[in-house]
């Protein structure tokens, strides 16, 4: 390891989807890759920045061993996570975006040794993003949505009015609040009103950035959550997932990364 690596800023960014991660990759074109604990870490130069992006893995588990792989041998000193997510908030719409502020485990449940949803040994429930990132995450997403509000092109790999209009979403919104993960896919109006009444506050559903919050927390490391709102987590026919993903959520993670990065 070099000498400057104190002072090098280094930004690890975990995708929670593949085709995510293959936008990201195409703007490191000096990336090497490492292999390490059945993942692979690339690691190269975005707009200048020593950028290491990695596929997160799916689950609380798999996100915090990815995570603190990305602290303790790649030397991340800030961690950007992009997904999608299921809306809980009522105002939270498919295509929406959610910044997290807050997350929690709504699996987590040691009672009676700990209150319900408190992580043991912290005492505390709720784990706070990095403000400073956060404000960034919100105002690229608001900039990204904005633009694409008036765009009606297709552009390969971009965000654009046709491909939301074909999946039926409006004009989407950005949401700033709690994000609650757990080790389920939330597909059932039950399940879902379960989280709500627990976590009044909830905007979204996933199943990593509590994780990843944990994990960073213990190693004192910034991180933000940003995720596109892909269903509802209910009991609806959910939209054509794999073109969300491709046309929406893809494109969008991009976007946010590409204008966080320049506003660096
Ligand atoms: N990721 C996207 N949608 C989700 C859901 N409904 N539950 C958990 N994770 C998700």
């Amino acid at each position: 390891m070099t000498t400057d690596l104190n002072h090098t800023k280094r930004i690890g960014i975990l995708a929670a989807m593949p085709e995510e991660l293959k936008t990201f990759l195409d703007e490191m074109p000096d990336e090497h890759q490492v292999e390490l604990a059945g993942r692979t870490f690339w690691v190269g130069h975005w707009h200048g920045h020593v950028v290491i992006a990695v596929l997160s893995g799916i689950g609380k588990v798999a996100a915090a061993v990815t995570s603190s792989l990305l602290i303790n041998r790649f030397h991340a000193t800030e961690i950007w996570f992009t997904g999608v997510a299921g809306g809980l908030g009522e105002e939270v719409r498919v295509g929406d975006v959610v910044v997290a502020d807050e997350l929690m485990q709504h699996d987590l449940d040691a009672r009676p040794l700990f209150p319900r949803f408190e992580v043991p040994g912290k005492g505390v429930s709720v784990l706070k993003t990095d403000a400073d990132l956060a404000n960034r995450a919100v105002q690229a997403a608001q900039v990204v949505l904005q633009v694409v509000a008036h765009d009606g092109e297709s552009h390969a790999g971009q965000l654009c009015r046709q491909d939301l209009d074909a999946l039926g979403i409006g004009r989407p919104a950005v949401h700033r609040g709690l994000i609650a993960s757990g080790d389920q896919f939330i597909g059932s109006a039950k399940a879902s009103q379960g989280i709500r009444d627990a976590m009044p506050a909830v905007l979204a559903v996933e199943m990593e950035g509590a994780a990843v919050a944990q994990v960073c927390h213990d190693f004192g490391v910034p991180f933000v959550v940003i995720r596109t709102i892909s269903d509802r987590a209910d009991d609806e026919a959910h939209i054509d997932f794999q073109r969300f993903i491709t046309a929406v959520a893809s494109p969008f993670s991009h976007a946010v990364v590409d204008a966080m990065l320049r506003s660096e």
